[in-house]
């Protein structure tokens, strides 16, 4: 419910907390965290826990004894958690506390911008303080409520949304009627064993249940991906949640190479090598060399067209964009990138086989950037102007955090890479001109040194042993050549940044990059930490008014130049009378 923007309706705010405890109850409620079977049991919220083979058995059991009057729930034991327990939640006082504190990191999180989480701390603690009754009447009225909220409206509209697009097949139904058969992806190779191309794997073995083949050029890369998994897999085991021969079973499947042994029989390739054209095309070279006539060659570049990379292939048909993000195995989007020579067959299998990778996938044509890349570029450049006008960086962050972002575009940076900033920047530059120049300044910080997180050295300071709060790294500002000031509305600089990413995916849908609105709003949110409570840049717009927009767009445009010149699309919504949606 909360990830609705709603509250747990039918009671569920005042019975679940006698079930498992308040501190318990807050914790799934406010987060929709779901639990692990045994977690469960260990909760309390399920009395028993059987393997599915045993279920019918073990039901009719517990009925028998139910009915036989033999059967007592299970009270917690003397356990540090059951004295904690009692402790805080037994008495008026400590209650208090526990409000207190759920209250202080829920706000710390959202920032005031979800009332659900809010309503549902508040019918807790009135059921607990007041009786049972006034709880139920303040969950009815908190719901009624919230199912009328703003936010209630985005998030159910993006709930929605996201399961229409897992019944889709990416191409056009007449087109997906004239399949023969669709050939599921059974084999999986990958090039790189980096950050991407670790987690692409990952997702290959675990959620698909596919089995990867992965190639670097050195051994250290073979290691480092498969060393991913690994790691992740290592965790969970010492928790509890898997087994070593469950854990044994998932490493068997994922397998390395220096050279393409066991490249020749694989279905799809997905290179997740360096950011360059030539490298990536000779990826498709290789593998066109060695794999079937049929193998499916896609590319996880974050700003090179599909088609440039195309250029080398014998197989233009066979290549397309899977556009994962960081990090793969928890960011839930895919952008599919086809160009206009991808056969839809290809298209059809990328989209099943992202789909059982556990991503909500959306398909879009391509161009310098297709969607995400190209809406997040002039964010990140506007961001990136505030702080050359002198703005503090912390400000900036701090601004765009409050809108709704989940982290600061300064911080994005620091963590994706100012050094991969300045390798996309030109690209964009050059395909769509001078709206899409980062500041000049910039190019002072990479002559600095400065890459961001990976090398202790960016916009904020990255101590040894990586503890102590976040700070600024002051001595950036001289680096940039600025004096530091907080002469700037925290809603000025949030507008001239979200502005600047609304404008540009109205561009997107304007010029044929994304198929529909509805695309562009998953993309940006389940891709790009979009405020999902704003629904994404189209409802955004939808919900502002595009006439707000576009006048916030000119008023901007008079100050900063026609970097914020607004699309045509948007002028035509308003000419027409019409929103993206509605
Ligand atoms: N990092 C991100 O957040 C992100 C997000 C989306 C897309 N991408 C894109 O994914 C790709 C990989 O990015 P990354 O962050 O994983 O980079 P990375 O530097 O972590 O990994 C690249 C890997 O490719 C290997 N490699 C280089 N040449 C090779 C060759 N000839 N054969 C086999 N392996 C080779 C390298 O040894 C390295 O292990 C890039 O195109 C990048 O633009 C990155």
């Amino acid at each position: 419910e909360v990830q609705l923007g709603l509250l747990p309706g039918g009671g569920g705010t005042q019975r679940l907390p006698k079930l498992i405890g308040i501190a318990n109850a807050l914790d799934m409620m406010l987060t929709g965290r779901q639990l692990k079977p045994k977690q469960a049991k260990k909760l309390g919220l399920v009395d028993e826990v059987t393997p599915q083979a045993n279920l019918v058995k073990a039901a009719y059991e517990l009925v028998n004894k139910i009915r036989a009057g033999k059967f007592s729930r299970q009270k917690s034991s003397l356990t540090t958690a059951a004295l904690m327990r009692w402790a805080l939640e037994d008495n008026k006082w400590g209650r208090q506390i526990l409000f207190q504190q759920a209250r202080k990191k829920l706000l710390a999180k959202t920032l005031g911008n979800y009332p659900a989480p809010e309503y549902i701390i508040d019918c807790v603690e009135a059921g607990a303080e007041l009786g049972e009754a006034v709880g139920y009447a303040k969950e009815a009225e908190l719901f009624g409520e919230l199912v009328k909220s703003a936010e209630a409206k985005q998030l159910i509209g993006l709930f929605f949304a996201s399961t229409e697009l897992k019944k889709e097949s990416g191409i056009a139904e007449k087109d997906f009627a004239q399949l023969a058969e669709l050939k599921p992806v059974s084999s999986v190779g990958v090039l790189g064993g980096g950050l991407m191309g670790a987690g692409i794997a990952y997702v290959s073995i675990e959620k698909a249940n596919i089995p990867v083949r992965l190639k670097d050029r050195d051994a250290d890369g073979v290691l480092h991906g498969l060393k991913y998994s690994h790691n992740i897999y290592d965790k969970r085991l010492k928790k509890g949640y898997i087994s070593l021969s469950q854990k044994a079973e998932k490493m068997s499947m994922l397998t390395g190479t220096t050279d393409y042994s066991g490249f020749a029989q694989v279905d799809i390739v997905i290179e997740a090598v360096f950011e360059d054209l030539q490298l990536k095309q000779q990826m498709l070279r290789e593998v066109e060399k060695i794999g079937r006539a049929d193998i499916i060659f896609a590319t996880n570049t974050s700003s090179i067209p599909i088609s440039e990379i195309a250029k080398a292939s014998q197989h233009p048909e066979t290549v397309i964009g899977l556009h994962y993000f960081s990090p793969v195995d928890k960011m839930p989007l895919l952008e599919i990138i086809k160009t206009p020579k991808t056969s839809a067959e290809v298209v059809a299998r990328s989209v099943a086989f992202g789909k059982k990778q556990g991503k909500t996938v959306i398909v879009v044509n391509d161009g310098p950037g297709f969607y995400t890349s190209r809406i997040l570029a002039p964010y990140m450049n506007e961001a990136g102007h505030i702080v050359a006008e002198g703005v503090a960086i912390d400000k900036i962050d701090s601004a765009l955090k409050k809108y709704g972002f989940p982290i600061g575009p300064i911080t994005l940076l620091d963590e994706v890479g100012i050094d991969v900033g300045t390798k996309i920047a030109p690209i964009l530059e050059s395909a769509f001109g001078e709206r899409m120049a980062p500041p000049a300044s910039f190019s002072k910080l990479i002559d600095a040194g400065r890459k961001g997180k990976k090398n202790k050295k960016g916009f904020y300071v990255y101590p040894a042993n990586g503890k102590g709060p976040k700070v600024v790294d002051e001595s950036v500002y001289k680096d940039l050549g600025i004096q530091a000031h907080n002469n700037m509305d925290a809603v000025e600089i949030a507008e001239r940044c979200v502005l600047q990413m609304v404008n540009e995916a109205a561009r997107c849908l304007e010029e044929g990059i994304l198929n529909n609105a509805r695309d562009g709003d998953i993309g940006a949110v389940f891709g790009l930490g979009f405020p999902a409570f704003l629904g994404g840049p189209f409802h955004y717009c939808d919900s502002q008014g595009i006439q707000v927009i576009v006048d916030k767009l000119k008023h901007f445009e008079t100050i900063h130049g026609s970097r914020f010149t607004p699309a045509k699309i948007l002028l035509e919504k308003i000419e027409q009378n019409q929103g993206f949606f509605e």
